[in-house]
């Protein structure tokens, strides 16, 4: 797949497709990254990109003129590249929260145009015209797209196959439906003692069953906690065993007093 990533600021992704294990997803060519600055494709001695918004008000507004242009020529190159019209996705505050099924859904596709947003904003006329969906990364204000697409990108990139040491690892992830859109449960690593606190008895027994059985009430534990949400969705999607249902009973019930 093929991201062409258009930017005001293209030296921040330098040293990203390069690091951990997700340079295995850039140097296989399972994953394409294409960086384009607008400034190329300003007009004037300025290469101008951004004015004074109408209406006045603080802050710039990005035009869309070397947009469109900086657009143009991406969808040339692409055109013998991957054929069917790419997305052009825009990084939003406004945008459709990030989750994990959209990830997914990225991971098995051709990839897309990414637009990263700067000063207030894009003249909302090209983005009317060409940005075919937004995608926001939480419910706060970046200074700019950037860390966004590289956000999209990352989560892309270690999904690809042969991209983790271990192959199923991520389905052992937070929101993976191999985990029943649950949270992870806590890790633990040597010393089996450290600052006095011991590693829980059950990793260390050997018993892969009971680790199992530990896991996933962990898991069951932290989601009813921290994501009430994601809890009711697995229920509702019946993916809760009795054994599940009898583990949250269980830890509904008030503790007795001493
Ligand atoms: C300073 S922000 C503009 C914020 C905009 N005036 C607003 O209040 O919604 C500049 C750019 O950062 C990016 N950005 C900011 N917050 C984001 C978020 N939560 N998710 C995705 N992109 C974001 C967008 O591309 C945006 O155009």
């Amino acid at each position: 797949m093929r991201f062409d990533v258009i930017t005001l600021f293209p030296e921040l992704f330098g040293s990203f497709t390069q690091a951990g294990v997700i340079r295995r997803a850039f140097d296989s060519g399972q994953v394409e990254l294409r960086l384009w600055n607008p400034r190329d494709y300003a007009e004037g001695n300025y290469r101008r990109v951004d004015d004074r918004p109408f209406g006045g008000g603080p802050g710039m507004v990005m035009m869309a003129e070397p947009l469109l242009r900086c657009l143009e020529a991406i969808r040339a190159e692409r055109a013998d590249a991957a054929g069917a019209e790419a997305p052009l996705v825009l990084f939003s505050p406004i945008g459709t929260p990030l989750r994990h099924t959209a990830v997914a859904d990225w991971a098995a596709g051709q990839g897309a145009i990414l637009l990263c947003g700067r000063y207030e904003g894009i003249d909302q006329r090209f983005v009317d015209r060409y940005v075919t969906q937004q995608i926001s990364l939480g419910d706060f204000v970046l200074s700019g797209g950037e860390i966004a697409a590289l956000a999209l990108i990352d989560a892309v990139a270690r999904l690809q196959p042969g991209v983790l040491n271990d192959e199923g690892s991520h389905q052992a992830d937070s929101f993976n439906p191999a985990l029943d859109g649950l949270l992870d449960c806590p890790h633990y690593t040597r010393p089996e003692v450290w600052a006095g606190e011991r590693v829980p008895a059950e990793l260390l027994s050997g018993h892969h069953a009971q680790i199992e059985r530990w896991r996933r009430e962990q898991s069951l534990a932290l989601t009813a906690q921290r994501r009430p949400d994601l809890l009711a969705k697995a229920r509702a999607d019946g993916r809760l065993s009795r054994a599940d249902e009898a583990y949250l009973r269980h830890l509904e019930r008030p503790v007795a007093p001493d």
